[in-house]
C-alpha cells in the first residue's frame, strides 16, 4: 500500500467508525455487527501502526465509545473508566501473556477468567456502604447520571451488607464498583413483543435495549424493564481497600457485601489453563439466560496490574486500555450460501430497504431464507452482488445480515449491484433522506406506502380494529374497494359479500368492527396518522397536550417543544406532517367519515397539578415512589425521569443526589415531602 492509499484508507476508516461508534454509543442501534466493527478497528489500528506518521490528530482507536446524551447530568468518575482490548485470536491471547511474563519476569502468573456480559457498563458509587450514584462510562472521564434507573433493578441492594464478624474490614468510605447492565434474552423478546403491539421500533439485541432503557428519561418505564447487573471491577477506593488484594478477592467481596456479581468465574494459573477456561466457558454460555460474548482475561494479583498499568498512561492523553486484561471474543454463529436475489422493500414512510433472498441455510438453530442489506451505501461498501457466495450472521436477535462477500467464489459474469433509482412499485424517482443513509419513495399515493400506512391506522397499536390484518387490507385494495384510510369508514356489507364464500358473517363482522371504531380514543387515531417519530407515548402526549386533531393541526412549533420529551426533531416532525396537503386531507377524510376521537379524562376540575411535570428524586419520608407517582398523577401532574427547564416542580427525599444539583442550577423550585402534601391538599 503506498502512503496516499494508506491516507485515504485511514481517512475513510476513521469517518466510518465515527458513525458507527455514534450509532452504537448514543443512538443503541448499530448497523453493522460487533465482529464487523472490530474488524474496521483493526484494519484502522494496523494502518495507523504501519503508518506511524499518519497516526497523529483524533482517531477512533484512542477513545472510548462516548455515550453521554441530552438529558443526563454529568458526572466525572473518581478513576477514570477505561476499556479493553479484544481479540477473536488465541494466538494473540498467548501474545498477551507473553508480554506479562516479560514485564514481571515469572511465568507463573495467576488469571482471574470471567464471563464478558455484552451489556452496558456502569460506575456504582457507595458512601458509607450506601448506593449514592450509578453512571455510564461516557466518554471515560464522565459519564451521564442514570442512578434513578438503575435503582429500579430489583437484584441491586441500596447499600453494602455488613459483615456480620466485628474483626471484619468495615466498608470502605468511598468505592467505585464497576459493573455490566443487561437483559436476560427472555425478558429482551418479551419487550420487544411490547414494542411491537404498540407500533415502536424493535431493537436488534438484548444489549441495545439494554442501552436504550438505561437512557430513558422516565424512571418509571424502566422499572417496567427488568434489568439486570453484575459487577466486577473496582474503581475508586477511599481508605485504600484492605479486606481484597486481587480479582479473586475482590469478587468474594463483592459477594460478602450482597452484590451480584457472575455465577460462574475460574482463577487458574498459566496460559494454558487460562484456554482451557475460556473453553468451558464457551460450552457454558450458550446455555447462559444472557447474551455472553467472550471472556475477560485478568492478572489476578492487584500489585502485579499496578505493575504493568496501562496503555496511554505515559502520554498526556488518558488511559486507555490496562495491560493486565483482555477480552477474548467468541466469534459469532455464521453461516456461507448464496444470494439467489435482491429485493427491496419499500417502508411506510417510504424507507426502501434492500433484502437478501437467499438460498436457505441453517444457522444457530433456524433456517434462514432472507438477510437485510442494511442500506444502498452497505451494499456498495462491500461490494454485494446477485450470486456471490456470503457470509451471513444472526447480528441481531431478530433480523440475521449479511457480513462478507465471498469474492474468491464469486461466478464469472456477475455483475455489480446498482440500486435502482426509481421506486420498485410506483417508479417515483427516489430522493435520499436528509442527512441519512436511507433512499425514499416521496410518492405519498405510492401504493405499498398506501397499504403500510392502513395496515398500520388498523393495526392494534393503532386504531386496533377486528379483523383487518394484512391480508384483507391487501384483498380490500386489490377489489378497489378501498384507496384511503377514510375509505374504510364507508365499506359496506354487500360490497364485501363478493370477497369471499358465504362470508357474511365475516363482512357483517368487520363492518360492524370498523364502524365501532369511530369512535376512539385521540392517541390511538394520532398513532394511526403514521406521522414520523410519533410513536404511541408521544401520540399520548400529544393527545393530552391538543385534545383534539384540530388544536394538534394548529400546533407551533413552540407549543410542540413544550412538551416534555420533545425535543426540536419530533416537534419539527409533527409540523411538516400537519404542512403537507394529502396528510390534512387525510385528518379532514376522517372527520367527514364521522370518526370523533375521544380526548383523555381531565384531572379532576382545577387539579393543582394539571399539566405541570414534577420529578423526584431522593427517599422521602414516608412516602414511596409510587405513591409519590400517584399522588402526583391524580392531581393531574406528570411524572418524569429528568430536571429540565420544563420541570414545574421537584420533589426532594433524602439523599437527592444531581437532579437536586440541577433543579437548583436550573431554578426550579423544590419541595420537600410536607410542603408537596401540602400543595396538593393531602
Ligand atoms: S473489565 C479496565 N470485566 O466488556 C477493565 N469488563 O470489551 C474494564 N465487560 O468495557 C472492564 N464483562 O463494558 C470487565 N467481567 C468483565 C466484563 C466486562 C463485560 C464489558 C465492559 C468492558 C467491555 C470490554
Amino acid at each position: 500500500m503506498t502512503h496516499a492509499e494508506a491516507h485515504s484508507r485511514i481517512a475513510t476508516l476513521r469517518t466510518e467508525l465515527a458513525r458507527h461508534d455514534e450509532r452504537y454509543y448514543r443512538h443503541a442501534q448499530p448497523e453493522i455487527s460487533d465482529f464487523e466493527y472490530d474488524t474496521l478497528k483493526r484494519e484502522l489500528a494496523d494502518l495507523e501502526l504501519r503508518f506511524p506518521e499518519l497516526a497523529l490528530g483524533e482517531s477512533p482507536t484512542r477513545r472510548v465509545g462516548d455515550d453521554r446524551s441530552e438529558g443526563f447530568v454529568r458526572v466525572k468518575h473518581r478513576v477514570a473508566m477505561t476499556t479493553l482490548d479484544n481479540t477473536y485470536d488465541e494466538t494473540e491471547l498467548r501474545e498477551f501473556h507473553a508480554r506479562l511474563v516479560k514485564a514481571l519476569g515469572t511465568d507463573d502468573l495467576a488469571y482471574t477468567i470471567e464471563p464478558k456480559i455484552d451489556g452496558v457498563a456502569v460506575s456504582l458509587t457507595f458512601e458509607n456502604g450506601k448506593l449514592i450514584r450509578a453512571v455510564t462510562r461516557g466518554d471515560g472521564e464522565e459519564g451521564d447520571d442514570v442512578t434513578a434507573n438503575v435503582r429500579t433493578i430489583r437484584g441491586l441492594p441500596h447499600s453494602l451488607k455488613p459483615a456480620d464478624d466485628l474483626l471484619a474490614q468495615p466498608v470502605p468510605a468511598v468505592i467505585e464498583i464497576r459493573g455490566e447492565v443487561f437483559l436476560r434474552d427472555e425478558e429482551f423478546r418479551r419487550i420487544n413483543q411490547t414494542q411491537e403491539e404498540m407500533g415502536e421500533a424493535l431493537y436488534a439485541n438484548p444489549r441495545n435495549l439494554a442501552a436504550g432503557t438505561l437512557k430513558q428519561l422516565d424512571s418509571k418505564l424502566v422499572a417496567t424493564r427488568r434489568l439486570e447487573i453484575v459487577l466486577y471491577g473496582l474503581g475508586a477506593c477511599e481508605p485504600a481497600p484492605t479486606g481484597f488484594d486481587s480479582q479473586s478477592s475482590f469478587q468474594s467481596q463483592l459477594r460478602v457485601w450482597g452484590l451480584p456479581v457472575a455465577d460462574k468465574f475460574w482463577t487458574v494459573r498459566g496460559i494454558d489453563a487460562v484456554w482451557a477456561a475460556i473453553g468451558e466457558l464457551d460450552a457454558l454460555r450458550r446455555g447462559f439466560a444472557f447474551a455472553t460474548d467472550g471472556a475477560v482475561v485478568k492478572l489476578d494479583l492487584f500489585s502485579q496490574q499496578v505493575v504493568v498499568g496501562y496503555r496511554g498512561a505515559g502520554q498526556a492523553a488518558r488511559k486507555l486500555s490496562p495491560r493486565w486484561a483482555c477480552a477474548y471474543k467468541f466469534a459469532p454463529d455464521r453461516a456461507e450460501t448464496r444470494i439467489r436475489a435482491i429485493t427491496l422493500q419499500v417502508g411506510r414512510t417510504g424507507a426502501v430497504t434492500p433484502v437478501a433472498e437467499l438460498e436457505p441455510v441453517l444457522l444457530a438453530g433456524t433456517t434462514v431464507k432472507r438477510a437485510t442489506l442494511h442500506n444502498a451505501d452497505e451494499i456498495a461498501r462491500k461490494d454485494v452482488r446477485v450470486g456471490d457466495a456470503v457470509l451471513v450472521e444472526k447480528a441481531g436477535e431478530i433480523i440475521p445480515a449479511v457480513v462478507q462477500v465471498l469474492v474468491e467464489k464469486r461466478p464469472p459474469h456477475c455483475e455489480a449491484y446498482v440500486f435502482p433509482s426509481e421506486c420498485p412499485v410506483c417508479g417515483t424517482p427516489l430522493v435520499r433522506e436528509e442527512g441519512g443513509v436511507k433512499w425514499m419513495c416521496p410518492n405519498p399515493a405510492c401504493p405499498e406506502k398506501v397499504r403500510r400506512k392502513i395496515e398500520h391506522f388498523a393495526s392494534k397499536a393503532s386504531l386496533d380494529i377486528d379483523g383487518l390484518g394484512e391480508e384483507v387490507v391487501d384483498l380490500l385494495l386489490t377489489r378497489g374497494l378501498i384507496k384511503t384510510i377514510p375509505d374504510l369508514f364507508r365499506l359496506k356489507v354487500e360490497d364485501l359479500l363478493p370477497l369471499k364464500k358465504s362470508g357474511e358473517v365475516w363482512a357483517t363482522n368487520l363492518v360492524n368492527g370498523i364502524a365501532a371504531r369511530r369512535t376512539t380514543d385521540l392517541w390511538r387515531v394520532i398513532h394511526g396518522l403514521g406521522i414520523p417519530q410519533v410513536g404511541a407515548a408521544s401520540a399520548k402526549d400529544l393527545a393530552r397536550r391538543f385534545r383534539s386533531l384540530d388544536a394538534l393541526a394548529s400546533a407551533s412549533l413552540n407549543d410542540l417543544v413544550q412538551i416534555e420529551g420533545f425535543g426540536e426533531k419530533t416537534a419539527e416532525a409533527v409540523r411538516t406532517w400537519f404542512g403537507d396537503e394529502t396528510n390534512r386531507a387525510l385528518v379532514a377524510g376522517l372527520q367527514a367519515a364521522g370518526v370523533v376521537p375521544t380526548p383523555p379524562a381531565e384531572a379532576a376540575a382545577g387539579a393543582v397539578l394539571a399539566g405541570k411535570t414534577v420529578v423526584l428524586t431522593g427517599t422521602l419520608p414516608t412516602l414511596t415512589r409510587e405513591q409519590a407517582t400517584e399522588k402526583i398523577e391524580a392531581a393531574g401532574g406528570k411524572v418524569s425521569g429528568s430536571v429540565s427547564r420544563k420541570t414545574h416542580y421537584v420533589l426532594a427525599g433524602e439523599e437527592a443526589g444531581s437532579k437536586l444539583e440541577k433543579a437548583r442550577t436550573l431554578g426550579v423550585p423544590v419541595l420537600d415531602e410536607a410542603e408537596f402534601l401540602e400543595l396538593i391538599g393531602d
